[in-house]
């Protein structure tokens, strides 16, 4: 069997209508907009409505990109949900997305990692396809992180937002998808980002939910350090597996947690910002959703191309990293070896032949 890359067919986003700014915020804890905006680049975030939940924000992006895809739910093999806030903690979200799509006994599964979820699921789904196991997968990273979220603490609630993107994956022999990746974890780091009372570890009662222990609580000084160190290595690392370099990428979108971040991550990569895909101002940190919701994003904004490379990069709790190289549009091996190697002059006849890179 020849090599089986995973071409991305179909993407959809879905962001809930309630838009919570930052002078919102101003009214019910003790922050600003000027000091939200300093420090993360943050200017609002979608709130879901009570009626709203993940499966529902799931089932909204799904949709979006089954239709893009021109395929039906009963055509796909297979369907993940990145979240870590599930409809409940059990059943998995992933199986009530399968049953409100009309995916009749597709296998789904719950990829629970955080921030990173989206790029380990997008990577699992490239294997099952690299592998020739299925044909047609679905892929999606949702969150609701405000019903999470202690909206009295500061130190958080301005942070994150609600979300889900989702990509529909087709095998394909012609070179495109995730090219290379690299993932990592260092669980030395877990008490960095953590809700203490919300697993078997430390069940929910009385005192834990008193001292609100079920919600998110972060060291965010911490996490930055760590997502400034993490994000030049693991996107290196990716590049090298898909033998490609910073020039051969158009655009990199960085997980949106936060502005300063991502312009650190430029620093250290010696790259101009303009290089970067920048959301976090419209939507937050939305977790498992926001490279997917980015993307969408860029390709309605024109920013990305559908012929275009792409590095993901993410980093977030476990303490946990991913990176990805993703070509959109297939390439030929002809185009992708000489895009490689070529001066600009035969690149620029490479494309005017017809062949994108
Ligand atoms: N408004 C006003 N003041 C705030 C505040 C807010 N929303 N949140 C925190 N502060 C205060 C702190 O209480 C602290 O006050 P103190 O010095 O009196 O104790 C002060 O601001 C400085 O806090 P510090 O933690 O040093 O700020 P910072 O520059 O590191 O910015 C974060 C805080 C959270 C924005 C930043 O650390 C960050 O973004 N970290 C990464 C978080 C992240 O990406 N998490 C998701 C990972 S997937």
């Amino acid at each position: 069997m020849q090599k089986q890359y995973g071409r991305i067919i179909g993407w959809g986003a879905y962001v809930p209508e309630k838009i919570v700014t930052n002078y919102d915020l101003e009214k019910t804890v003790d922050t600003s907009h000027e000091w939200i905006v300093q420090r993360t680049g943050i200017h609002q975030r979608h709130i879901a409505a009570p009626h709203e939940t993940n499966a529902t924000m799931s089932v909204e992006a799904a949709r979006q990109a089954l239709h893009k895809a021109n395929l039906a739910a009963a055509d796909l093999d297979l369907i993940i949900v990145a979240t870590t806030t599930g409809d409940h903690l059990t059943p998995a979200v992933s199986s009530q997305v399968q049953h409100m799509l009309g995916a009749t006994d597709v296998p789904a599964f719950v990829l629970s990692n955080g921030c990173t979820g989206f790029l380990y699921a997008l990577t699992t789904a490239q294997q099952f396809i690299s592998s020739g196991v299925y044909q047609n997968i679905l892929v999606i990273g949702a969150e609701l992180l405000s019903r999470y979220v202690d909206w009295t603490d500061r130190n958080t609630c301005v942070l994150f937002g609600d979300a889900a993107g989702a990509f529909v994956l087709q095998a394909t022999e012609e070179a495109c998808g995730v090219l290379g990746f690299d993932l990592g974890s260092d669980g030395s780091g877990s008490q960095h980002i953590i809700a203490h009372a919300a697993g078997s570890a430390e069940p929910i009662n009385a005192t834990t939910f008193d001292e609100g222990r079920h919600f998110i609580r972060m060291n965010g000084r911490e996490v930055f350090k760590f997502a400034t160190r993490i994000l030049g290595t693991t996107s290196q690392r990716a590049l090298t597996q898909a033998q490609l370099s910073l020039n051969d990428i158009d655009c990199i979108v960085p997980h949106q947690a936060n502005l300063r971040i991502i312009q650190a991550a430029a620093r250290s990569m010696n790259l101009p910002m303009e290089r970067f895909l920048v959301k976090v101002h419209k939507y937050a940190n939305t977790s498992a959703a926001s490279i997917p919701v980015a993307i969408c994003d860029g390709l309605a904004s024109g920013e990305i191309k559908l012929d275009d490379r792409l590095l993901l990069v993410s980093f977030g709790s476990g303490l946990t990293w991913a990176s990805a190289v993703l070509q959109m549009a297939p390439i030929t091996e002809f185009a992708y070896a000489v895009a490689k190697t070529a001066s600009p002059e035969v690149a620029e006849l490479v494309s005017s032949n017809g062949f994108t890179h």
